[in-house]
């Protein structure tokens, strides 16, 4: 149940938690702060699934991640169900597991019928053993080991192959008679606002096949019985708003279909590749996940008609949208320090290590105080990190209710590039991750212990004293 402050001042539970309550029946994950069954009971503490998050914390320790399944669940119905409703050809789903890929995490995705996109042979890995069917996993990357390669071929996946040198050492590796199903990224030339590390389709990328060669690699791909090339693949970028440039994406990527029918190729696959963004902060204003779909499926359904082309398997694979939503990061607040008329800093468990967002591309995340949900918001502080370097920030100006040691504060909005980016920078051991459903609070990820992190370390003979 929301609660309500007696005094009537803002306070930081109801001001984040979804708005369930509203005229709007089905929320998108993705346009929320907290995860979906977020609840304040006893007036103060933040719930979860059903689970006291000050209790997960206890129980499993802090920093913890803590991932509502419903919320990731509801994400993945939401894609699939979109595409039912607004793509009269075949489509598939695709979670981007570069996100967060862990074993539950594939299978949560999996059993929504969901397919995985992987980016390297541990994500493929971590795929297969989660159970995900082969027929369902893409392996991308722009410089895919012989063995990433081969790995892939024995496991019967699809590889999105990226560039030349890649293409002919797929020829080189076939076996005699060996048709490897293959699809092509090409780079299409396409700008979208937001940070430039995640920006992937203008023309200066790292990533992908220049449209330029477009003929030549067609041509090339159509004369190799070793490629049995389906489709097409582009992905312009990350955390995006704007509806304009996927549109523009889709009507591009229908002109290579066509162009692949010059050289024969039967391509009956197209892959748009993922982008939607989350709201991580009051003012982010995403489109749903049914809006982008709808956007993007009005497209290509137009642009085949107009072109008289069947219309292809359409396949997205979003990342973000899916999972970023549906997990918080809970940490202990520590000491903190007052800079009379500058700033007070308020220190917690964690830090650059659990959460690289605010270092790397100076992300805002908003935060609440898990047992003072009703307390008013009264002071702004500066939530740092417990690494040994300055910039280990994790928000800065955030407006909390008065913290003491021992409060848990949650980070919001965590679930994407956070444990898949985390580190053991000052070997800090990673934090734990547990599943959260109706009340029953499930282990996916084991805290590291001080013994895992040396588990790799050898100690040379000459150096033992
Ligand atoms: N497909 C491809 C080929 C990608 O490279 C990516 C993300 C996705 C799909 C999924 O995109 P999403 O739906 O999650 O936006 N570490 C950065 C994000 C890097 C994104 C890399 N590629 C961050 O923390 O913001």
């Amino acid at each position: 149940m929301v609660s309500t402050h007696p005094t009537g001042v803002q306070h930081s539970g109801s001001q984040y938690l979804p708005q369930r309550h509203d005229t709007k029946a089905n929320p998108s994950p993705n346009q929320e702060l907290l995860p979906l069954t977020a609840r304040v009971h006893h007036h103060d503490l933040l719930e979860i699934g059903g689970c006291d998050v000050t209790t997960l914390v206890e129980q499993f320790g802090s920093p913890l991640y803590i991932l509502d399944e419903e919320t990731l669940r509801s994400a993945c119905q939401q894609y699939r169900d979109a595409f039912k409703q607004y793509y009269k050809g075949e489509s598939q789903v695709l979670y981007a597991s570069k996100a967060w890929n862990c074993l539950a995490v594939c299978a949560i995705a999996a059993s929504e019928g969901l397919g995985i996109d992987v980016v390297s042979g541990g994500e493929l890995y971590t795929a297969l053993q989660a159970g995900v069917s082969h027929d369902k996993i893409y392996l991308h990357g722009n410089n895919k080991s012989r063995e990433e390669l081969i790995l892939a071929i024995e496991s019967g996946v699809t590889v999105v192959a990226d560039n030349w040198y890649e293409l002919h050492t797929l020829v080189e590796i076939a076996q005699p008679g060996q048709s490897i199903r293959i699809m092509l990224r090409l780079t299409p030339g396409i700008e979208c606002h937001t940070h430039e590390y995640i920006r992937t389709g203008h023309l200066d990328s790292k990533f992908g096949f220049d449209p330029n060669d477009l003929d030549e690699v067609f041509a090339f791909v159509s004369q190799q019985s070793a490629l049995n090339c389906v489709g097409v693949h582009a992905h312009i970028g990350s955390q995006i708003f704007e509806r304009q440039p996927h549109q523009d994406l889709a009507a591009v990527m229908v002109q290579w279909l066509r162009d692949a029918g010059k050289y024969g190729l039967n391509i009956t696959e197209l892959n748009v590749g993922g982008g939607l963004g989350i709201k991580y902060i009051e003012s982010d204003d995403p489109p749903s996940i049914e809006e982008w779909v709808k956007a993007i499926c009005e497209v290509i359904q137009a642009a085949c008609a107009a072109e008289n082309l069947p219309l292809p398997k359409l396949l997205s694979e979003p990342g973000r949208s899916l999972i970023a939503t549906a997990c918080v990061t809970a940490y202990t607040i520590g000491s903190s320090k007052v800079i009379p008329e500058i700033r007070t800093y308020v220190a917690i468990d964690g830090g650059m290590s659990d959460n690289p967002r605010p270092i790397t591309y100076q992300s805002v995340y908003r935060a609440v105080i898990a047992n003072k949900m009703s307390s008013p918001l009264s002071q702004t502080v500066t939530i740092a990190g417990k690494h040994c370097e300055s910039g280990d920030i994790l928000i800065k100006n955030a407006l909390l209710p008065k913290t003491e040691p021992g409060d848990i504060l949650v980070v919001m909005g965590t679930g994407a590039y956070n444990y898949s980016m985390a580190s053991n920078y000052n070997r800090l051991p990673r934090p734990a991750a547990v599943v959260v459903a109706n009340g029953e609070a499930n282990l996916i990820l084991q805290r590291e212990t001080y013994e895992d992190l040396i588990r790799q370390d050898r100690l040379p003979e000459r150096l033992k004293k």
